[in-house]
């Protein structure tokens, strides 16, 4: 299976290192396009063997699976420069906007939508996959083959995708700022700054490692927080104000992605 990439920004750049990292493809099978050819080349330096091709057409031409990871404003033009796709190829879009009846309408080809995570990087995280109507049933196998060694597979109905992104795609960016923003605090009561994050961040991992254990949320709260002790004034607190906090969150990314669907109909 001859795998493509268009795109190698931030994410097409960190899906591509987490997709080789794993293992899942040889560099050898691996076609790399992108607009200033010097993100492709140092992604081939990087995978000895990956390819950098000539250009967009050329990695369409040659692949069975072709991840295309451009902004959403690009997407289109990138999609009607390489159709009709060659019959066969499997083109799996990185983003929400556009409906996958229309992308499979101006590609002549299956199409699914992927919505990853830069941390796939580090070979975890989760990948949303939504299918497009002509997507078969071993084209959908072999998507999932190439993602799961370095990620949590989870295939969605495309109108679930954008909650889900929110958790996914935007959490490590949006986990990211929780920390900081607790470590903060823990500088404004005394900790130097620098001592303070290396806590949270060595509590949020040991935290994580024991979660996924397999411990429940509860079962480790519970053994944190005793019965009318320190944790639990801690915890009451955030009970009672994070959850106005997150369903703000979800209502503004919402927007923002319903914003850009119509934007992008408009155009299309
Ligand atoms: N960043 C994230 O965490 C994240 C997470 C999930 C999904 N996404 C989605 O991933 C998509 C890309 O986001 P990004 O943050 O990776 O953007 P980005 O860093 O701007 O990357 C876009 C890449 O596409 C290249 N490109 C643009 N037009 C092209 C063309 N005609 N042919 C070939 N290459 C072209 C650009 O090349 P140049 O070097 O010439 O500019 C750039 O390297 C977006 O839809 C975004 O919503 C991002």
């Amino acid at each position: 299976m001859r795998v493509g990439f268009i795109g190698l920004g931030n994410m097409g750049a960190a899906m591509a290192a987490g997709i080789l990292e794993s293992g899942a493809v040889s560099p050898s099978d691996v076609l790399l396009a992108n607009r200033s050819r010097g993100k492709a080349e140092a992604l081939a330096e990087r995978f000895r063997g990956a390819k950098v091709v000539e250009d967009n057409r050329d990695a369409a031409e040659r692949s069975d699976v072709l991840f295309v990871t451009v902004r959403t404003d690009q997407l289109l033009g990138v999609l009607k420069d390489i159709s009709p796709v060659r019959a066969g190829v499997h083109v799996v879009v990185v983003n929400g906007a556009v409906p996958l009846v229309r992308l499979e309408e101006v590609c002549g080809a299956a199409v699914s939508k992927l919505v990853p995570s830069v941390t796939m990087e580090r070979g975890r995280g989760v990948s949303l996959i939504s299918h497009g109507p002509s997507v078969t049933g071993p084209q959908m196998g072999a998507l999932g083959s190439l993602l799961s060694p370095s990620s949590l597979v989870k295939e969605l109905p495309e109108g679930s995708m954008d909650a889900a992104a929110d958790l996914t795609s935007c959490g490590p960016a949006l986990i990211a700022e929780m920390m900081q923003q607790f470590a903060e605090s823990g500088a404004r009561h005394g900790i130097g700054r620098q001592d303070a994050w290396e806590m949270v961040l060595e509590t949020l991992q040991g935290t994580a490692l024991t979660l996924g254990s397999g411990e429940a949320a509860d079962s480790l709260k519970d053994r944190v927080a005793t019965k009318g002790g320190i944790t639990e004034q801690g915890l009451k607190v955030l009970r009672s104000n994070l959850p106005q906090v997150f369903d703000q969150v979800m209502e503004v990314t919402l927007a923002k992605h319903a914003e850009a669907r119509s934007r992008l109909s408009e155009r299309s």
